[in-house]
């Protein structure tokens, strides 16, 4: 997507160095645009783990970066395979909820272990995690397309009249290598023309909404407004949401949905209001193993001063504040689980189907076997 007006990815291979994978810090924006390079695996644990880079999408490119750096470092160590295993790890442990983390790693270390020599190794990694890159952005730009037919229905309903959606958090091209889940049928959409607005929920803690969504719709200018994260059911109720589109950084094989903290009350108030509640995914944030969301799958919890604190831009410096007593405490749950029964429907790259294990299985029929 453009950032002014050039093409970036969120990840890619510096130009003349396979050896150094640059990124986009997701920190500094949207005051300031910072490229960074990674050069080693503890670089890429770190990245991930400090949300230089985020979103399901994007940590699941950036593991499988980091698997590809691992192997030339475990050329120079006693046990290539101990070094690996211990990386794998790392990375692993890094941030506990997306499933893209786990799934690249796996899928890595099965390229990696088909190989025989060191050298082999290496460059099976490399061409994997060019790999894992593209299919992302390839998913995601499917995703516009599936998702582009929902918005085209409801130009059609409304007459032409502005298409509103209300979105949360970041599910766009930032969060993934290329385009976005929840963002990529807005983008494919307001690029044929059709009259769209945005809602974007601020998101509190760490204003994913405000921050990064606002700034890449922006960038490509697609009008939008940032609300607060309380707004969302007060404009269903006023008429002024037409539909709701989120990612999700895991998604049972049943439909259940976890995503940004806040993302289950959008989906009551929109259930509440008889909005459509869609969730916008790639097949790699499907987790085959977990059928109970809210029981099974990891939420993480992160650092309190996230919530007791808040930065932003003050006389051309970010600063941070403190928003509570010092003495207060502040608990910070980072994702929540929508159940199935509020989606509407998922949309992938393969189509759009039921938030249900059968709905699943119709467009996966090879992973979801009866
Ligand atoms: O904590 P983050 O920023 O990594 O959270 C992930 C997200 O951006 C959202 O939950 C998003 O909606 C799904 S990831 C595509």
């Amino acid at each position: 997507m453009k950032v002014g007006n050039q093409n970036y990815r969120t990840i890619w291979v510096k130009r003349g160095n396979n050896k150094i994978i640059q990124i986009i810090d997701q920190r500094t924006l949207p005051h300031t645009f910072i490229i960074e390079a990674l050069s080693t695996v503890q670089d890429v644990v770190r990245a991930i783990k400090d949300m230089h880079v985020r979103g399901a999408g994007l940590i699941g490119a950036a593991a499988g970066y980091g698997m590809y750096l691992a192997t030339i470092e475990a050329t120079a160590m006693e046990s290539f395979d101990e070094y690996m295993a211990k990386a794998a790890k790392q990375l692993y442990n890094s941030r506990p909820t997306a499933v893209n983390l786990e799934w690249a790693i796996n899928k890595q270390l099965s390229t990696i272990n088909q190989q025989k020599t060191p050298k082999e190794k290496i460059n099976a990694a490399f061409l994997g995690a060019n790999e894992i890159a593209d299919q992302d952005a390839i998913a995601c730009r499917n995703i516009g397309e599936h998702g582009l037919y929902l918005i085209r229905k409801l130009e059609k309903e409304k007459k032409g009249k502005t298409i509103n959606i209300l979105t949360h958090c970041n599910a766009g091209w930032l969060a993934f290598v290329d385009y976005g889940s929840a963002t990529a049928p807005i983008y494919a959409a307001f690029d044929k023309g059709i009259d769209i607005h945005v809602w974007v929920d601020e998101t509190r803690p760490r204003n994913q909404g405000a921050r990064l969504t606002a700034w890449e719709l922006a960038q490509h200018g697609v009008p939008h407004t940032v609300i607060t994260d309380n707004t969302g059911g007060h404009l269903m109720q006023q008429g002024l949401v037409d539909m709701v589109i989120t990612g999700t950084d895991r998604t049972t094989y049943t439909g259940d949905v976890a995503n940004k903290i806040g993302t289950y009350l959008k989906a009551l108030a929109a259930k509440d209001n008889n909005i459509p509640f869609y969730v916008a995914l790639p097949s790699s944030s499907f987790d085959w193993n977990i059928h109970d969301g809210i029981k099974d799958i990891p939420i993480e919890l992160r650092d309190q001063d996230e919530v007791k604190y808040i930065a932003g831009l003050c006389d051309g410096k970010i600063k941070k504040v403190l928003l509570t007593p010092v003495e207060s405490k502040a608990a910070n749950y980072a994702f929540d689980v929508t159940p199935a029964r509020l989606v509407t429907a998922l949309i992938t790259e393969r189509g759009i189907c039921a938030a249900s294990e059968s709905g699943i299985r119709s467009l996966f029929p090879e992973i979801l076997k009866e």
